[in-house]
């Protein structure tokens, strides 16, 4: 973009949602992660968001989600109002937000991640048109991942391409518990062929809300270790994503998946988040690499969903797997063929 500002703004964005293998699971102060998490966008789960600014009218905030005004525009007002201390702007415009997701809305997939990257790379863009700044600036994602995170701890990590940690730590210097860093650099040349089937065992409202299951961490009484464990995943992940040691990623990958739900399960009030069909797939996965030597494992987020995680060289072998023995265990056989991504996208209309 020009670095100008127009009477009435837009700016267009597609983000990708993202998939932690360490996971964020705990805050502290506001907005920050309790520890480090490290996690790569996704390809084909995406939002596409636009945002236009105007001075007529009196309702501060529009929003439109695939076409229909939504309830959403209040947490967005809230976003937006939070922000404003920031982007004085801000308080000078009101918004008019059209957004879509490329997955359906009821799938259960968390929408948080994409939807605030998105909207928080709009808002970049317009900051920066409006102090002469253009998106190729160095400093562009760094400040659109800060607005992100604000709005959805996970969403941080959505704005770049590949894999992202995020959270001080003694691994990566200049990562911060403000915004997350793109894991550019000496990635070995095997996870670019990552790929995720998400299997859709359940679609139904979750029994606990993100923000509600992070409020858990507080008081949990494994909170020291689960900590501890996170930092030490970390870096062994780290470790096998540079040396391309497929074993130590899917041990690390599991074990995180595992304890994320643990904690939930340890947690007062406990939460159990895995349905029958989820265990069913676990085990079967578990059950096709012992087997087949193929490396495939899986990850969870806070939900009963499950993401099949494998590399491009098995995919015909792992997609007859799929369709063969785990479609059966979805719902109405839902499922995304999905995979490492290529970061968000500036649109021109
Ligand atoms: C289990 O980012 O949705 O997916 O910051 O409250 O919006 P808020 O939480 P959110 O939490 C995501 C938790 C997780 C793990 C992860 O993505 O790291």
């Amino acid at each position: 973009m020009s670095g100008t500002i127009s009477h009435t703004q837009v700016s267009k964005w597609r983000c990708p949602s993202n998939i932690a293998l360490v996971k964020y699971w705990g805050k502290r102060d506001f907005q920050k992660p309790m520890n480090p998490s490290l996690s790569f966008s996704l390809q084909n789960s995406f939002t596409e968001t636009s945002v236009e600014l105007f001075k007529e009218g009196d309702e501060k905030v529009e929003f439109y989600f695939e076409g229909v005004a939504s309830a959403f525009s209040e947490r967005i007002e809230k976003y937006l109002d939070h922000l404003s201390s920031r982007l004085p702007w801000i308080k000078k415009y009101n918004f008019r937000i059209y957004s879509r997701n490329s997955f359906p809305h009821s799938a259960g997939i968390a929408s948080s991640a994409s939807s605030f990257g998105a909207l928080a790379l709009c808002l970049t863009e317009i900051d920066f048109a409006f102090s002469g700044k253009d998106t190729d600036s160095s400093d562009f994602l760094q400040k659109a991942s800060e607005l992100a995170r604000i709005g959805s701890g996970s969403a941080c990590r959505s704005v770049y391409p590949g894999f992202t940690v995020w959270g001080q730590n003694h691994l990566f210097e200049t990562c911060r518990d403000e915004y997350a860093i793109p894991l550019s650099e000496g990635i070995h040349p095997i996870f670019s062929g990552l790929r995720d089937a998400i299997l859709f065992v359940d679609s139904g409202v979750k029994d606990v809300s993100s923000s509600v299951g992070h409020r858990l961490m507080d008081d949990h009484i494994y909170q020291r270790s689960r900590i501890a464990q996170a930092f030490e995943n970390i870096n062994g992940l780290y470790l096998a994503l540079l040396t391309g040691n497929k074993d130590k990623f899917i041990e690390i990958v599991e074990s995180e998946a595992l304890s994320l739900h643990a904690m939930m399960m340890t947690s007062n009030p406990s939460f159990i988040l895995l349905k029958p069909n989820s265990l069913e797939l676990i085990s079967r996965i578990r059950r096709f690499r012992e087997k087949s030597k193929i490396p495939v494992c899986f990850t969870i987020d806070a939900g009963p969903n499950i993401h099949l995680l494998y590399f491009s060289e098995n995919e015909l072998d792992v997609k007859a797997f799929v369709e063969r023995e785990l479609l059966v265990f979805c719902e109405n056989g839902k499922w995304i063929d999905d995979g490492i991504g290529g970061g968000p996208e500036q649109m021109k209309d």
